[in-house]
Protein backbone atom coordinates (compact mmCIF):
# COMPACT_ATOMS: atom_id res chain seq x y z
CA UNK A 1 0.00 0.00 0.00
CA UNK A 2 1.23 3.25 -0.61
CA UNK A 3 1.98 6.22 1.86
CA UNK A 4 -1.10 8.37 0.27
CA UNK A 5 -3.58 5.61 0.66
CA UNK A 6 -2.49 5.23 4.16
CA UNK A 7 -2.80 8.47 5.17
CA UNK A 8 -6.27 8.78 3.75
CA UNK A 9 -7.21 5.52 5.76
CA UNK A 10 -5.69 7.28 8.72
CA UNK A 11 -7.69 10.32 7.95
CA UNK A 12 -11.10 8.08 8.20
CA UNK A 13 -9.83 6.89 11.54
CA UNK A 14 -8.93 9.96 12.77
CA UNK A 15 -12.40 11.69 11.93
CA UNK A 16 -13.80 9.34 14.51
CA UNK A 17 -15.06 7.56 11.84
CA UNK A 18 -14.14 4.12 13.58
CA UNK A 19 -16.84 2.29 11.48
CA UNK A 20 -18.04 3.29 8.03
CA UNK A 21 -21.86 2.36 7.15
CA UNK A 22 -21.03 0.00 3.47
CA UNK A 23 -21.48 2.30 0.59
CA UNK A 24 -24.48 1.92 -1.50
CA UNK A 25 -24.37 -0.01 -3.97
CA UNK A 26 -22.43 -3.10 -1.80
CA UNK A 27 -25.77 -4.27 -0.68
CA UNK A 28 -26.32 -7.79 -2.40
CA UNK A 29 -29.09 -10.07 -1.58
CA UNK A 30 -28.13 -13.21 0.17
CA UNK A 31 -28.45 -15.57 -2.60
CA UNK A 32 -26.37 -13.42 -5.30
CA UNK A 33 -24.24 -16.67 -5.75
CA UNK A 34 -26.98 -19.20 -5.36
CA UNK A 35 -26.13 -19.77 -1.71
CA UNK A 36 -29.27 -21.13 0.66
CA UNK A 37 -30.16 -19.17 3.59
CA UNK A 38 -28.27 -20.43 5.97
CA UNK A 39 -24.82 -20.39 4.14
CA UNK A 40 -25.31 -16.70 4.80
CA UNK A 41 -26.86 -17.12 8.24
CA UNK A 42 -25.62 -16.03 11.90
CA UNK A 43 -27.08 -18.66 13.86
CA UNK A 44 -27.38 -17.87 17.60
CA UNK A 45 -27.32 -20.75 20.44
CA UNK A 46 -30.04 -20.48 23.35
CA UNK A 47 -29.89 -22.47 26.55
CA UNK A 48 -33.70 -21.91 27.21
CA UNK A 49 -32.99 -22.05 31.29
CA UNK A 50 -30.55 -18.99 30.77
CA UNK A 51 -32.08 -16.42 28.83
CA UNK A 52 -34.61 -14.68 30.08
CA UNK A 53 -37.42 -15.84 32.38
CA UNK A 54 -40.92 -14.50 31.79
CA UNK A 55 -42.51 -15.65 34.87
CA UNK A 56 -39.69 -15.09 37.34
CA UNK A 57 -39.05 -18.81 38.63
CA UNK A 58 -35.59 -18.30 38.62
CA UNK A 59 -35.55 -20.39 34.84
CA UNK A 60 -35.74 -19.15 31.69
CA UNK A 61 -38.43 -19.88 29.42
CA UNK A 62 -39.96 -19.73 25.58
CA UNK A 63 -41.74 -16.49 26.26
CA UNK A 64 -38.34 -14.95 27.40
CA UNK A 65 -36.92 -15.71 24.47
CA UNK A 66 -40.21 -14.42 22.51
CA UNK A 67 -39.74 -10.86 24.80
CA UNK A 68 -35.98 -10.73 23.13
CA UNK A 69 -36.63 -11.28 19.33
CA UNK A 70 -35.80 -8.10 18.93
CA UNK A 71 -32.76 -8.15 20.62
CA UNK A 72 -31.65 -11.00 18.08
CA UNK A 73 -32.60 -8.98 14.95
CA UNK A 74 -30.89 -5.87 15.92
CA UNK A 75 -27.66 -7.53 16.58
CA UNK A 76 -27.82 -9.49 13.21
CA UNK A 77 -28.67 -12.81 13.91
CA UNK A 78 -30.93 -15.11 11.52
CA UNK A 79 -31.73 -18.32 13.37
CA UNK A 80 -32.06 -19.61 16.69
CA UNK A 81 -31.12 -22.75 18.03
CA UNK A 82 -32.67 -23.56 21.06
CA UNK A 83 -31.52 -26.62 23.15
CA UNK A 84 -33.92 -28.95 24.20
CA UNK A 85 -36.85 -27.71 25.55
CA UNK A 86 -38.83 -30.76 25.54
CA UNK A 87 -40.63 -32.51 28.40
CA UNK A 88 -37.41 -33.74 30.34
CA UNK A 89 -36.58 -35.06 34.35
CA UNK A 90 -33.82 -32.52 33.17
CA UNK A 91 -30.93 -34.91 34.67
CA UNK A 92 -29.13 -33.45 31.75
CA UNK A 93 -31.10 -30.70 31.48
CA UNK A 94 -32.93 -31.42 28.99
CA UNK A 95 -30.73 -33.79 27.12
CA UNK A 96 -32.62 -36.35 28.17
CA UNK A 97 -36.07 -35.77 26.63
CA UNK A 98 -38.66 -37.89 27.65
CA UNK A 99 -41.49 -36.53 25.23
CA UNK A 100 -40.47 -35.59 21.96
CA UNK A 101 -43.34 -33.77 20.83
CA UNK A 102 -44.33 -31.34 23.30
CA UNK A 103 -43.07 -28.34 25.21
CA UNK A 104 -41.76 -29.15 29.29
CA UNK A 105 -44.28 -27.03 31.27
CA UNK A 106 -41.09 -25.63 32.64
CA UNK A 107 -40.76 -23.59 29.03
CA UNK A 108 -44.56 -22.67 28.82
CA UNK A 109 -46.54 -24.57 26.12
CA UNK A 110 -47.12 -25.65 22.22
CA UNK A 111 -48.72 -22.40 21.67
CA UNK A 112 -45.88 -20.35 23.37
CA UNK A 113 -44.26 -22.46 20.89
CA UNK A 114 -45.91 -21.65 17.95
CA UNK A 115 -45.71 -17.84 18.72
CA UNK A 116 -42.25 -18.21 19.66
CA UNK A 117 -42.26 -19.19 15.96
CA UNK A 118 -44.65 -16.70 14.29
CA UNK A 119 -42.97 -13.92 16.46
CA UNK A 120 -39.31 -15.00 14.65
CA UNK A 121 -40.78 -15.00 10.83
CA UNK A 122 -42.05 -11.87 11.33
CA UNK A 123 -38.55 -10.74 12.03
CA UNK A 124 -37.11 -13.16 9.53
CA UNK A 125 -35.38 -15.10 12.48
CA UNK A 126 -35.56 -18.99 11.82
CA UNK A 127 -36.23 -21.56 15.14
CA UNK A 128 -33.69 -24.73 14.64
CA UNK A 129 -34.91 -27.25 17.30
CA UNK A 130 -32.17 -29.51 19.27
CA UNK A 131 -32.71 -33.13 18.16
CA UNK A 132 -31.50 -35.14 20.89
CA UNK A 133 -31.22 -38.80 18.31
CA UNK A 134 -28.80 -41.05 20.60
CA UNK A 135 -30.68 -41.41 24.17
CA UNK A 136 -33.99 -40.91 25.28
CA UNK A 137 -34.57 -40.24 28.94
CA UNK A 138 -35.57 -43.63 31.20
CA UNK A 139 -38.63 -41.71 31.96
CA UNK A 140 -39.58 -41.56 27.93
CA UNK A 141 -42.55 -44.10 27.38
CA UNK A 142 -40.60 -46.40 24.79
CA UNK A 143 -38.29 -47.10 28.00
CA UNK A 144 -40.87 -47.57 30.57
CA UNK A 145 -42.16 -50.31 28.64
CA UNK A 146 -38.47 -51.96 27.31
CA UNK A 147 -37.77 -51.86 30.82
CA UNK A 148 -41.19 -54.10 31.83
CA UNK A 149 -40.04 -57.32 30.61
CA UNK A 150 -38.06 -59.28 28.18
CA UNK A 151 -40.90 -59.48 25.62
CA UNK A 152 -42.37 -55.82 25.71
CA UNK A 153 -43.33 -54.43 22.46
CA UNK A 154 -40.31 -52.07 23.08
CA UNK A 155 -37.92 -54.07 24.37
CA UNK A 156 -35.94 -53.97 21.28
CA UNK A 157 -35.66 -49.86 21.01
CA UNK A 158 -33.01 -49.97 23.23
CA UNK A 159 -29.51 -52.40 23.90
CA UNK A 160 -30.45 -55.05 26.40
CA UNK A 161 -27.70 -57.48 27.14
CA UNK A 162 -27.02 -60.15 29.58
CA UNK A 163 -23.73 -59.46 31.48
CA UNK A 164 -20.67 -61.64 30.88
CA UNK A 165 -21.37 -63.39 34.45
CA UNK A 166 -22.45 -62.33 37.98
CA UNK A 167 -21.48 -58.38 38.47
CA UNK A 168 -20.21 -58.05 35.33
CA UNK A 169 -21.29 -56.05 32.30
CA UNK A 170 -21.55 -57.14 29.01
CA UNK A 171 -18.58 -55.49 27.76
CA UNK A 172 -15.49 -52.78 28.76
CA UNK A 173 -17.02 -49.49 27.13
CA UNK A 174 -17.47 -46.85 29.24
CA UNK A 175 -19.96 -43.94 29.61
CA UNK A 176 -18.29 -40.55 28.54
CA UNK A 177 -19.80 -38.69 31.86
CA UNK A 178 -17.75 -41.01 34.32
CA UNK A 179 -20.01 -44.11 35.57
CA UNK A 180 -19.82 -47.25 33.56
CA UNK A 181 -21.83 -47.21 30.19
CA UNK A 182 -24.01 -50.98 31.07
CA UNK A 183 -26.80 -50.36 34.21
CA UNK A 184 -28.50 -53.78 35.46
CA UNK A 185 -31.93 -53.62 35.65
CA UNK A 186 -33.29 -55.76 38.51
CA UNK A 187 -36.52 -56.42 36.75
CA UNK A 188 -35.57 -58.51 33.72
CA UNK A 189 -31.77 -58.78 35.24
CA UNK A 190 -30.22 -57.75 32.34
CA UNK A 191 -27.85 -54.49 31.03
CA UNK A 192 -28.80 -51.71 28.77
CA UNK A 193 -26.48 -49.03 27.48
CA UNK A 194 -25.79 -45.57 27.90
CA UNK A 195 -23.24 -43.87 26.54
CA UNK A 196 -24.35 -40.67 28.82
CA UNK A 197 -25.88 -40.87 31.91
CA UNK A 198 -28.13 -44.44 33.34
CA UNK A 199 -30.90 -41.92 32.70
CA UNK A 200 -30.15 -41.60 29.33
CA UNK A 201 -30.55 -44.99 27.77
CA UNK A 202 -29.35 -45.17 24.11
CA UNK A 203 -31.54 -45.86 21.84
CA UNK A 204 -31.45 -49.39 19.34
CA UNK A 205 -31.08 -47.79 15.86
CA UNK A 206 -30.96 -50.86 14.34
CA UNK A 207 -34.09 -51.43 14.72
CA UNK A 208 -36.32 -49.82 12.05
CA UNK A 209 -39.47 -49.15 13.98
CA UNK A 210 -36.68 -47.00 16.25
CA UNK A 211 -35.69 -45.17 13.09
CA UNK A 212 -38.80 -44.52 11.80
CA UNK A 213 -40.28 -42.99 15.13
CA UNK A 214 -37.50 -41.09 14.98
CA UNK A 215 -37.90 -39.73 11.14
CA UNK A 216 -41.92 -38.96 12.33
CA UNK A 217 -40.68 -36.43 15.19
CA UNK A 218 -38.88 -34.56 12.58
CA UNK A 219 -41.42 -34.14 10.49
CA UNK A 220 -43.76 -32.96 13.29
CA UNK A 221 -41.47 -30.26 13.64
CA UNK A 222 -40.98 -28.76 10.34
CA UNK A 223 -44.54 -29.26 10.05
CA UNK A 224 -44.89 -26.80 13.02
CA UNK A 225 -42.39 -24.19 11.37
CA UNK A 226 -39.01 -25.17 12.51
CA UNK A 227 -36.49 -24.34 9.88
CA UNK A 228 -34.17 -26.97 11.06
CA UNK A 229 -32.07 -29.57 13.79
CA UNK A 230 -29.21 -29.43 15.66
CA UNK A 231 -28.71 -33.31 16.01
CA UNK A 232 -27.29 -33.96 18.99
CA UNK A 233 -24.22 -36.69 19.75
CA UNK A 234 -24.58 -38.07 16.10
CA UNK A 235 -21.16 -39.75 16.45
CA UNK A 236 -22.87 -42.62 18.86
CA UNK A 237 -26.15 -43.54 17.37
CA UNK A 238 -24.49 -47.24 16.37
CA UNK A 239 -22.65 -49.88 18.31
CA UNK A 240 -20.80 -52.84 16.96
CA UNK A 241 -23.58 -55.34 16.86
CA UNK A 242 -20.90 -57.48 18.84
CA UNK A 243 -19.66 -55.97 21.12
CA UNK A 244 -16.09 -55.93 20.88
CA UNK A 245 -14.28 -54.76 24.01
CA UNK A 246 -12.53 -51.17 23.03
CA UNK A 247 -8.81 -51.63 23.18
CA UNK A 248 -7.17 -50.09 26.34
CA UNK A 249 -4.79 -47.16 25.51
CA UNK A 250 -2.12 -45.40 27.49
CA UNK A 251 -2.78 -42.68 30.31
CA UNK A 252 -6.26 -42.35 32.14
CA UNK A 253 -9.03 -39.69 31.61
CA UNK A 254 -10.82 -37.00 33.28
CA UNK A 255 -12.38 -39.39 35.74
CA UNK A 256 -9.35 -41.28 36.50
CA UNK A 257 -10.15 -44.14 34.11
CA UNK A 258 -8.04 -45.57 31.78
CA UNK A 259 -8.48 -44.18 28.44
CA UNK A 260 -9.88 -46.00 25.33
CA UNK A 261 -10.30 -46.11 21.87
CA UNK A 262 -13.62 -46.29 21.29
CA UNK A 263 -13.79 -47.56 18.29
CA UNK A 264 -16.42 -49.90 18.58
CA UNK A 265 -19.06 -47.72 19.84
CA UNK A 266 -18.73 -44.39 18.33
CA UNK A 267 -18.61 -43.44 14.38
CA UNK A 268 -19.46 -46.53 13.23
CA UNK A 269 -20.21 -46.31 9.36
CA UNK A 270 -23.60 -47.01 9.98
CA UNK A 271 -23.91 -43.28 11.29
CA UNK A 272 -23.89 -41.74 7.88
CA UNK A 273 -27.34 -43.95 6.92
CA UNK A 274 -28.90 -42.73 9.79
CA UNK A 275 -27.78 -38.92 8.50
CA UNK A 276 -28.85 -39.76 4.98
CA UNK A 277 -32.28 -40.93 6.32
CA UNK A 278 -32.76 -37.53 8.18
CA UNK A 279 -31.56 -35.43 5.29
CA UNK A 280 -34.07 -36.86 2.92
CA UNK A 281 -36.70 -35.72 5.08
CA UNK A 282 -35.59 -32.40 5.83
CA UNK A 283 -35.16 -31.77 2.10
CA UNK A 284 -38.73 -32.38 2.20
CA UNK A 285 -39.21 -29.47 3.98
CA UNK A 286 -36.72 -27.39 2.50
CA UNK A 287 -34.76 -27.67 6.29
CA UNK A 288 -31.29 -27.88 7.72
CA UNK A 289 -29.40 -30.15 9.39
CA UNK A 290 -26.75 -29.05 11.83
CA UNK A 291 -24.46 -31.70 13.29
CA UNK A 292 -22.62 -32.15 16.72
CA UNK A 293 -19.42 -33.00 15.12
CA UNK A 294 -16.66 -33.92 16.81
CA UNK A 295 -13.74 -34.06 14.34
CA UNK A 296 -10.53 -34.17 15.27
CA UNK A 297 -9.37 -33.55 11.36
CA UNK A 298 -10.92 -32.16 8.52
CA UNK A 299 -10.89 -35.37 6.52
CA UNK A 300 -13.34 -36.52 9.45
CA UNK A 301 -15.67 -33.75 9.21
CA UNK A 302 -15.95 -33.71 5.34
CA UNK A 303 -17.52 -37.40 6.01
CA UNK A 304 -20.48 -35.54 7.45
CA UNK A 305 -21.58 -33.60 4.77
CA UNK A 306 -21.90 -36.93 2.51
CA UNK A 307 -20.52 -38.84 -0.02
CA UNK A 308 -23.03 -36.80 -2.40
CA UNK A 309 -23.61 -33.95 0.07
CA UNK A 310 -26.77 -36.07 1.00
CA UNK A 311 -25.62 -35.63 4.75
CA UNK A 312 -25.51 -32.71 7.14
CA UNK A 313 -25.28 -29.21 5.70
CA UNK A 314 -23.82 -27.63 8.25
CA UNK A 315 -21.59 -30.22 10.41
CA UNK A 316 -19.84 -27.85 13.00
CA UNK A 317 -16.50 -27.75 13.14
CA UNK A 318 -16.00 -27.88 16.49
CA UNK A 319 -11.79 -28.21 15.98
CA UNK A 320 -10.88 -24.57 16.60
CA UNK A 321 -12.59 -24.70 20.44
CA UNK A 322 -9.71 -27.39 21.10
CA UNK A 323 -7.18 -25.16 20.59
CA UNK A 324 -4.57 -24.22 23.20
CA UNK A 325 -3.87 -21.11 23.11
CA UNK A 326 -3.75 -18.13 20.37
CA UNK A 327 -1.84 -19.05 17.47
CA UNK A 328 -2.20 -17.42 14.16
CA UNK A 329 -0.24 -19.83 12.53
CA UNK A 330 -2.50 -22.74 14.26
CA UNK A 331 -5.53 -21.08 12.64
CA UNK A 332 -3.84 -20.27 9.61
CA UNK A 333 -3.08 -24.36 9.25
CA UNK A 334 -6.94 -24.87 10.17
CA UNK A 335 -8.62 -22.61 7.83
CA UNK A 336 -6.58 -23.53 5.05
CA UNK A 337 -7.44 -26.89 5.48
CA UNK A 338 -11.50 -26.36 5.75
CA UNK A 339 -11.04 -24.42 2.38
CA UNK A 340 -9.29 -26.86 0.67
CA UNK A 341 -11.68 -29.87 1.63
CA UNK A 342 -14.51 -27.72 -0.73
CA UNK A 343 -17.13 -28.03 1.71
CA UNK A 344 -19.05 -24.65 3.21
CA UNK A 345 -17.95 -24.62 6.33
CA UNK A 346 -19.30 -23.90 9.76
CA UNK A 347 -17.22 -21.91 12.58
CA UNK A 348 -18.19 -22.31 16.09
CA UNK A 349 -15.89 -21.10 18.82
CA UNK A 350 -17.74 -22.00 22.08
CA UNK A 351 -21.10 -23.57 23.13
CA UNK A 352 -22.92 -25.14 26.35
CA UNK A 353 -20.73 -27.54 26.79
CA UNK A 354 -17.39 -25.82 26.24
CA UNK A 355 -15.61 -23.03 28.66
CA UNK A 356 -16.92 -19.79 27.35
CA UNK A 357 -14.22 -18.29 24.91
CA UNK A 358 -13.34 -14.65 27.16
CA UNK A 359 -12.44 -17.40 29.78
CA UNK A 360 -10.32 -19.69 27.38
CA UNK A 361 -8.65 -16.91 25.84
CA UNK A 362 -9.02 -13.86 27.92
CA UNK A 363 -4.99 -13.44 29.52
CA UNK A 364 -6.67 -10.72 31.95
CA UNK A 365 -5.27 -7.36 30.47
CA UNK A 366 -6.48 -7.78 27.35
CA UNK A 367 -10.20 -9.63 27.63
CA UNK A 368 -12.28 -7.23 25.80
CA UNK A 369 -9.90 -7.27 23.06
CA UNK A 370 -9.49 -10.54 22.72
CA UNK A 371 -13.05 -10.67 22.64
CA UNK A 372 -13.50 -8.81 19.58
CA UNK A 373 -10.48 -10.09 18.08
CA UNK A 374 -12.09 -13.69 18.53
CA UNK A 375 -15.11 -12.42 16.93
CA UNK A 376 -13.89 -10.42 13.68
CA UNK A 377 -12.18 -14.27 13.19
CA UNK A 378 -15.29 -16.35 12.81
CA UNK A 379 -17.74 -13.38 11.62
CA UNK A 380 -15.47 -12.52 8.59
CA UNK A 381 -14.82 -15.83 7.36
CA UNK A 382 -16.06 -17.73 4.15
CA UNK A 383 -18.78 -20.39 5.85
CA UNK A 384 -21.59 -20.18 8.78
CA UNK A 385 -21.41 -19.18 11.92
CA UNK A 386 -22.73 -20.29 15.27
CA UNK A 387 -22.64 -17.91 18.17
CA UNK A 388 -23.39 -18.75 21.38
CA UNK A 389 -25.50 -16.52 23.60
CA UNK A 390 -23.72 -14.05 25.52
CA UNK A 391 -20.53 -13.80 23.59
CA UNK A 392 -21.37 -10.49 22.14
CA UNK A 393 -21.59 -9.15 25.14
CA UNK A 394 -18.08 -10.92 26.56
CA UNK A 395 -19.64 -13.22 29.35
CA UNK A 396 -16.91 -14.74 30.98
CA UNK A 397 -17.23 -19.01 32.54
CA UNK A 398 -18.80 -18.56 36.58
CA UNK A 399 -17.80 -21.43 37.49
CA UNK A 400 -18.65 -23.41 40.50
CA UNK A 401 -16.60 -22.77 43.42
CA UNK A 402 -17.74 -25.81 45.71
CA UNK A 403 -18.99 -29.31 45.02
CA UNK A 404 -22.17 -28.57 46.29
CA UNK A 405 -22.90 -26.14 44.59
CA UNK A 406 -22.57 -28.03 41.10
CA UNK A 407 -25.92 -28.35 39.40
CA UNK A 408 -24.40 -30.49 36.24
CA UNK A 409 -24.18 -34.32 37.20
CA UNK A 410 -20.49 -34.33 35.05
CA UNK A 411 -19.48 -32.05 37.38
CA UNK A 412 -20.86 -34.12 40.42
CA UNK A 413 -19.19 -37.11 39.23
CA UNK A 414 -16.58 -35.54 38.81
CA UNK A 415 -15.33 -33.17 41.11
CA UNK A 416 -12.90 -31.82 41.46
CA UNK A 417 -10.86 -32.71 37.99
CA UNK A 418 -13.93 -32.69 35.90
CA UNK A 419 -16.04 -29.17 37.52
CA UNK A 420 -18.99 -29.54 34.51
CA UNK A 421 -20.89 -27.21 32.81
CA UNK A 422 -22.73 -24.96 34.83
CA UNK A 423 -20.05 -22.01 34.29
CA UNK A 424 -20.44 -21.63 30.20
CA UNK A 425 -24.97 -21.87 31.42
CA UNK A 426 -25.51 -19.05 33.56
CA UNK A 427 -28.08 -16.00 32.82
CA UNK A 428 -28.13 -14.41 29.84
CA UNK A 429 -26.92 -10.40 31.47
CA UNK A 430 -28.84 -7.99 29.99
CA UNK A 431 -28.37 -4.82 32.52
CA UNK A 432 -26.61 -4.32 35.50
CA UNK A 433 -29.56 -5.07 38.50
CA UNK A 434 -29.55 -7.84 40.33
CA UNK A 435 -29.47 -11.00 38.90
CA UNK A 436 -28.21 -8.85 35.70
CA UNK A 437 -31.94 -8.68 34.65
CA UNK A 438 -32.64 -12.39 34.01
CA UNK A 439 -34.85 -12.61 36.66
CA UNK A 440 -36.51 -11.18 39.66
CA UNK A 441 -36.14 -14.55 41.71
CA UNK A 442 -33.07 -16.50 42.47
CA UNK A 443 -31.70 -17.82 39.15
CA UNK A 444 -30.86 -21.61 38.60
CA UNK A 445 -27.13 -20.32 38.86
CA UNK A 446 -25.17 -17.35 39.82
CA UNK A 447 -23.93 -14.60 38.27
CA UNK A 448 -20.86 -13.92 37.36
CA UNK A 449 -19.47 -10.40 39.14
CA UNK A 450 -18.24 -8.94 35.51
CA UNK A 451 -22.17 -8.81 34.81
CA UNK A 452 -21.57 -5.01 35.98
CA UNK A 453 -19.22 -3.85 33.45
CA UNK A 454 -20.77 -6.82 31.20
CA UNK A 455 -24.55 -6.36 29.97
CA UNK A 456 -26.52 -5.59 26.98
CA UNK A 457 -27.83 -2.05 28.57
CA UNK A 458 -24.46 -0.91 29.91
CA UNK A 459 -22.25 -2.01 26.71
CA UNK A 460 -25.54 -0.85 23.97
CA UNK A 461 -24.08 2.72 25.07
CA UNK A 462 -20.81 2.42 24.95
CA UNK A 463 -19.39 2.05 21.27
CA UNK A 464 -16.22 0.54 22.24
CA UNK A 465 -17.88 -2.20 24.26
CA UNK A 466 -17.78 -5.47 22.97
CA UNK A 467 -21.16 -5.61 21.65
CA UNK A 468 -20.72 -2.69 19.79
CA UNK A 469 -18.28 -4.25 18.02
CA UNK A 470 -20.53 -7.16 17.66
CA UNK A 471 -23.54 -5.45 16.01
CA UNK A 472 -20.99 -3.82 13.57
CA UNK A 473 -18.95 -6.54 12.42
CA UNK A 474 -22.35 -8.63 11.46
CA UNK A 475 -24.30 -5.68 9.80
CA UNK A 476 -20.79 -5.73 7.82
CA UNK A 477 -21.18 -9.28 7.31
CA UNK A 478 -24.80 -9.12 6.19
CA UNK A 479 -24.06 -6.51 3.77
CA UNK A 480 -20.60 -6.50 2.32
CA UNK A 481 -20.51 -9.13 -0.43
CA UNK A 482 -17.14 -10.30 -0.26
CA UNK A 483 -18.10 -11.32 3.23
CA UNK A 484 -21.22 -13.47 1.80
CA UNK A 485 -19.75 -14.80 -1.18
CA UNK A 486 -16.08 -14.07 -1.63
CA UNK A 487 -13.54 -16.75 -1.55
CA UNK A 488 -10.44 -16.26 0.70
CA UNK A 489 -7.40 -15.68 0.41
CA UNK A 490 -4.48 -16.07 3.22
CA UNK A 491 -1.66 -13.71 3.14
CA UNK A 492 1.81 -12.61 5.38
CA UNK A 493 1.79 -16.23 5.87
CA UNK A 494 4.80 -16.54 7.47
CA UNK A 495 4.04 -14.36 10.79
CA UNK A 496 3.67 -16.64 13.20
CA UNK A 497 1.83 -13.95 15.44
CA UNK A 498 -0.85 -11.96 12.48
CA UNK A 499 -3.50 -13.88 10.57
CA UNK A 500 -4.69 -11.92 7.67
CA UNK A 501 -7.06 -12.04 4.74
CA UNK A 502 -8.76 -10.94 1.98
CA UNK A 503 -12.34 -12.07 1.14
CA UNK A 504 -12.66 -11.46 -2.69
CA UNK A 505 -15.74 -10.98 -4.74
CA UNK A 506 -15.99 -9.71 -8.12
CA UNK A 507 -12.63 -6.97 -7.87
CA UNK A 508 -13.38 -5.82 -4.68
CA UNK A 509 -12.50 -7.19 -1.20
CA UNK A 510 -12.42 -6.55 2.49
CA UNK A 511 -9.28 -7.26 4.02
CA UNK A 512 -9.34 -8.79 8.02
CA UNK A 513 -5.91 -8.31 9.88
CA UNK A 514 -5.55 -9.87 13.55
CA UNK A 515 -3.11 -9.00 15.43
CA UNK A 516 -3.45 -12.71 18.12
CA UNK A 517 -0.55 -11.59 20.14
CA UNK A 518 0.23 -9.22 23.40
CA UNK A 519 2.47 -7.26 21.81
CA UNK A 520 2.29 -4.80 18.82
CA UNK A 521 3.10 -5.74 15.28
CA UNK A 522 3.88 -3.89 12.39
CA UNK A 523 2.48 -5.18 9.42
CA UNK A 524 3.19 -4.95 5.98
CA UNK A 525 0.42 -3.82 3.70
CA UNK A 526 1.34 -6.23 0.83
CA UNK A 527 -1.52 -7.48 -0.52
CA UNK A 528 0.00 -8.54 -4.26
CA UNK A 529 -0.59 -12.06 -3.39
CA UNK A 530 -4.34 -11.23 -3.59
CA UNK A 531 -3.54 -9.44 -7.05
CA UNK A 532 -3.76 -5.88 -5.30
CA UNK A 533 -1.01 -4.31 -6.42
CA UNK A 534 -1.36 -0.92 -5.69
CA UNK A 535 -5.17 -1.14 -3.50
CA UNK A 536 -7.25 1.98 -2.85
CA UNK A 537 -8.42 1.39 1.21
CA UNK A 538 -11.01 2.23 3.01
CA UNK A 539 -10.97 1.53 6.57
CA UNK A 540 -13.95 -0.05 7.71
CA UNK A 541 -13.68 -1.20 11.44
CA UNK A 542 -11.18 -1.31 13.37
CA UNK A 543 -10.63 -2.48 17.39
CA UNK A 544 -7.64 0.03 18.00
CA UNK A 545 -7.91 2.23 21.04
CA UNK A 546 -5.65 4.97 19.43
CA UNK A 547 -6.33 6.91 16.95
CA UNK A 548 -3.77 5.93 13.85
CA UNK A 549 -2.07 9.06 13.43
CA UNK A 550 0.92 10.31 10.83
CA UNK A 551 2.30 8.10 7.90
CA UNK A 552 3.37 4.12 8.24
CA UNK A 553 5.17 2.09 6.11
CA UNK A 554 3.70 -1.06 7.93
CA UNK A 555 0.53 -0.85 9.46
CA UNK A 556 1.06 -0.57 13.62
CA UNK A 557 -1.29 -3.27 15.06
CA UNK A 558 -2.00 -3.04 18.74
CA UNK A 559 -2.23 -6.20 20.57
CA UNK A 560 -4.81 -7.88 20.08
CA UNK A 561 -6.44 -5.76 17.76
CA UNK A 562 -8.79 -6.04 14.35
CA UNK A 563 -8.48 -3.98 11.28
CA UNK A 564 -11.06 -4.55 8.64
CA UNK A 565 -11.11 -2.44 5.32
CA UNK A 566 -12.22 -2.74 2.01
CA UNK A 567 -9.97 -3.04 -0.85
CA UNK A 568 -9.82 -2.15 -4.52
CA UNK A 569 -8.11 -2.01 -7.24
C1 LIG B 1 -24.30 -33.35 23.68
C2 LIG B 1 -24.83 -32.11 24.33
C3 LIG B 1 -24.54 -32.18 25.79
C4 LIG B 1 -25.25 -33.39 26.35
C5 LIG B 1 -24.86 -34.64 25.59
C6 LIG B 1 -25.80 -35.78 25.90
O1 LIG B 1 -22.93 -33.45 23.79
O2 LIG B 1 -24.30 -30.97 23.72
O3 LIG B 1 -24.90 -31.02 26.48
O4 LIG B 1 -24.94 -33.54 27.71
O5 LIG B 1 -24.93 -34.47 24.20
O6 LIG B 1 -27.04 -35.57 25.29
CA1 LIG C 1 -26.10 -45.13 20.61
Amino acid sequence: MNRQILAAAVTVLSAGLGFCAPRAGAQKSADAEGHAWWQHAVFYEIYPRSFADSNNDGIGDLKGITAKLDYLKELGVNAIWITPCFPSPQVDFGYDVSDYEAIDPMYGTMEDFDRLVAEGKKRDIRVILDFVVNHTSDQHKWFIDSRSSKTSPYRGWYIWRDGKGPGQPPNNWLSTFGTAAWTMDPKTGQYYYHYFYPEQPDLNWRNPAVEKAMLDVTRFWYKRGVAGFRLDAVDTLYEDPNLTDNPVVAGTDKFGRPNMDEKYNKKLPEVHDAMRKLRSVADEYGSVLIGETWTTNVDQLKDYYGAKNDELQMPMDLMMTGFKGLSAAEYRKHIAAVNAAGHWPVYVITNHDIVRSYSRYGDGVHNDDIAKMMAALYLTLRGSAIMYYGEEIGMENNDPKRKEDVQDPEGKLGWPLEIGRDGERTPMQWDHSANAGFSVAKPWLPVPLSAHTHNVADERKDPDSVLSFYRKILAMRHTEAALLDGDYVSLNEGNPNVLMYVRRYKGEAILVILNMSSAEQKVPFELSGAGFLAPKVEVLLTSFHKPLKGMFADLPMEPYSVFIARVTK
